[in-house]
């Protein structure tokens, strides 16, 4: 294929079908509707781009749950993988690391304390209650703790859909696999000590309730963290639409958010998520509450729809077409990630609004009166009807 034959989105396979109609005696200008969408269907069909994380087998731990959606169930999800995560009052997860990806949450339900360390030795350690967003930067050592008095509920979002929160480098495996002499020497303690060590990785410990205030660290460090690690998303201001509001939160607003957007969207009952789409990064939403209908536009004549309940998944490529009708009689709420911590859309309606009239006419074969009509500035979400 020449580049001008790439320029003008012309592929071998275009090429190729062109040919075979030629050669039938068919001129393709004067192709039936039959055959135009015989055409149409020679592209690969739309991926599957809806996933029930809450539906999924959960791995199950001595201090809570995990179900998790990576590229191993949900294959689209190419570049952020879901988890969803239960820990029991006082349940741990424990010291660990990611090698492979960014880790982002959202609290649902409950409160937990975690602890981070930085590659600096700048250690923090914040509460978290819902609505509130922690991240940590990929190889920053962390751990969970739930303060009780409920069950925490949180979904983690990372930005690496190969990445799995099964596969992840926790302290209990590390220790299992060392040599007690090597432990000794590094941790300071007899041989002995290490003996009731949990022989493989423990993952989810069931520990005590911590106490309310938030003992010292151990070495007594003091210096807070200078980009700390949590954001409170469900206290922000939201931006308003006629139909719904939504609160952003990106590396602007949190500095150490340097791969990831989130967003969480309130859609009034019978709102419409306007057309548009993301320039520079995928999609990827959790429905907490509330139900919609997703559906993308994948260009060659491809088109989706799916419909989403609480705890269901939908990925959407990035610069795919997409809108989300609201249905069902409660307000939707979704969770939404994007893998790029700088938040950009393009609408369908401020895409129109910025072209001369005459050109949005003949685009579409509109008269003057009709081209006046179309929206001028975006709705973002359009109210119900
Ligand atoms: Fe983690
Ligand atoms: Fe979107």
């Amino acid at each position: 294929m020449s580049n001008d034959d790439k320029k003008n989105g012309i592929s071998r396979r275009d090429l190729l079908g062109a040919a075979s109609l030629t050669a039938a005696g068919i001129a393709t200008s004067m192709m039936s509707p039959a055959t135009a969408s015989a055409e149409a269907k020679s592209h690969e069909p739309l991926a599957k781009f809806k996933f029930d994380l809450e539906a999924a087998k959960p791995r199950v731990a001595p201090g809570g749950t995990a179900k998790e959606a990576n590229v191993e169930q949900f294959p689209i999800s190419e570049s952020m993988a879901g988890v969803s995560m239960r820990l029991n009052p006082g349940g741990l997860r424990e010291l660990h690391w990611h090698a492979l990806a960014a880790e982002w949450a959202f609290m649902l339900k409950g409160n937990v304390r975690a602890t981070v360390i930085a590659p600096n030795g700048q250690a923090e350690s914040a509460d978290f209650s819902p609505g509130d967003v922690w991240y940590f930067p990929k190889g920053h050592g962390h751990a969970l703790q739930c303060l009780g008095p409920e069950e925490a509920h949180f979904i983690l979002v990372f930005d690496n859909g190969h990445f799995s929160e099964y596969g992840t480098f926790s302290i209990t495996d590390w220790l299992a696999l060392t040599p007690p002499h090597v432990l000794a020497r590094n941790l300071n303690l007899p041989q002995a000590a290490f003996a009731p060590l949990p022989k493989e990785e423990i993952y989810i410990a069931q520990g005590k309730i911590p106490p309310a205030i938030p003992e010292e660290f151990r070495n007594g460090n003091t210096n807070t963290n200078q980009f700390p690690h949590k954001f409170r998303l469900g206290a922000m201001k939201p931006i308003r639409f006629p139909g719904g509001e939504e609160r952003i939160v990106s590396q602007r607003e949190f500095p150490i958010q340097t791969t990831m957007t989130g967003v969480v969207q309130d859609l009034n009952v019978g709102a419409l998520r306007e057309m548009h789409w993301h320039p520079n990064a995928d999609e990827w939403q959790y429905y907490i509450s509330g139900k919609a209908r997703v559906t993308i536009f994948g260009a060659h004549g491809r088109a989706m729809t799916e419909e989403f309940s609480p705890g269901q998944v939908a990925f959407i490529k990035q610069g795919f077409g997409h809108y989300v009708e609201q249905v069902g009689s409660e307000p939707t709420r979704i969770l939404v990630l994007f893998n790029h911590p700088v938040y950009e859309e393009i609408s369908i309606s401020t895409w129109l609004s910025a072209n001369p009239p005459s050109m949005i006419a003949d685009n579409f074969g509109f008269s003057k009166d009709q081209v006046a009509q179309l929206p001028k500035s975006p709705f973002g979400i359009v109210k119900g009807e």
